[in-house]
């Protein structure tokens, strides 16, 4: 199909079709109207045209069968629109539960990728076909945007936040990957590739070469380096809140509001602590802004979901998938030997 339309990039990916039906649909119909309007224009200008000097046209009430025509039409067009738009929104911008973590930091002008076995890439990435992926990202200096044309997937990385967004790739291949957002000097070298290969070949390509751990543990080791682990203690209760189970769960804050520990929190809590104060505890931890990097924050929050939450067998979750909590088993039984 793709093949007799020019100019519409490859479609590699499970929204591919689903965003360019949308896209002909918007095109479809702004061409009817665009002809049908410049059709009649042509038509009434010719067919009402003055045939005499004197000649003066009959003066109009104004029809309200008309006018609803034109206000329920244009109406409706436009909430089908709106739907159709916002579900294909949200499917895209809304990561699937079992989807495969990676992360992604942006910098003036390069893609930092890190896996989740510690792997990491510049300007390359390496994804399974057939496999949901969950792109976490943020950026270390200003605003980029990650764009694969072939997944129809484009999204801000901005920084000092996370932003995220996923595919599902359906096609083995190599796809260009761009910087979609001006961002300096060298924004249009800013790109690279992403890799889909055969679930056995990721797999290959995966345990070859040198890892130097997964993600979690090097967070866990960075966890102790920092001295994070002297008040946030897992056996008793610290100075600090225990952090095992607490991604993703309600946290009851000093003055009584609740929030989620998501990523956004997690981070925030690192750089400034005392944003959101845990109830019972006091603003004693001190900020870790500009002491580590962007790939390390994303470690530490690595490591931090994988001591929690506990019920991860609820989500029937894929071979892949298990690593992670398999890791996250080991690093519980570390903690009660302390
Ligand atoms: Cu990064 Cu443009």
């Amino acid at each position: 199909m793709e093949k007799w339309i020019p100019f519409i990039p490859e479609r590699a990916s499970t929204v591919a079709g689903r965003v360019d039906a949308l896209y002909f649909f918007l095109v479809g119909v702004s061409v009817f109207f665009a002809l049908l309007i410049a059709g009649l224009e042509l038509y009434f200008a010719i067919r009402y045209r003055r045939r005499s000097p004197g000649e003066m046209p009959a003066p109009v009430r104004g029809s309200m069968k008309l006018e609803m025509l034109w206000v329920v039409i244009p109406f409706l067009i436009s909430m089908v629109m709106f739907a159709w738009g916002s579900s294909l929104y949200f499917t895209i911008y809304r990561p699937p539960k079992d989807a495969l973590d990676i992360y992604v930091v942006g910098k003036q002008w390069m893609w930092k990728l890190q896996h989740l076995d510690g792997k990491r890439e510049i300007n390359e990435l390496h994804v399974p076909v057939g496999r949901k992926i969950k792109l976490t990202m943020t950026s270390e200096d200003v605003i980029h945007s990650f764009f694969v044309p072939a997944f129809r997937i484009k999204a801000d990385v901005l920084p000092g936040r996370y932003t995220s967004v996923w595919f599902e790739a359906t096609k083995p291949g190599r796809y260009h990957l761009f910087c979609a957002e001006y961002c300096g000097t060298s924004h249009s070298g800013m790109g690279g590739w992403v890799t889909v290969m055969e679930p056995a070949d990721y797999e290959g390509w995966l345990s070859g070469g040198r890892a130097e751990g997964s993600l979690a543990s090097t967070g866990e080791k960075l966890f102790q380096d920092l001295a994070c682990v002297s008040c946030h203690r897992s056996d008793i209760q610290g100075r600090g809140p225990a952090l095992k189970g607490l991604f993703n769960r309600p946290v009851r804050l000093e003055g009584g509001q609740t929030v989620i520990a998501d990523e956004g929190y997690i981070r925030e809590s690192i750089l400034n602590p005392r944003a959101k104060l845990v109830a019972g505890f006091p603003p004693i931890m001190p900020t870790f802004q500009g002491q580590i990097t962007e790939e390390q924050l994303l470690q530490l929050l690595t490591y931090i979901k994988s001591i929690g939450p506990e019920e991860t067998p609820a989500a029937p979750p894929s071979p892949e998938a298990q690593a992670p909590s398999g890791g996250a088993g080991v690093t519980r039984k570390e903690n009660v030997k302390q």
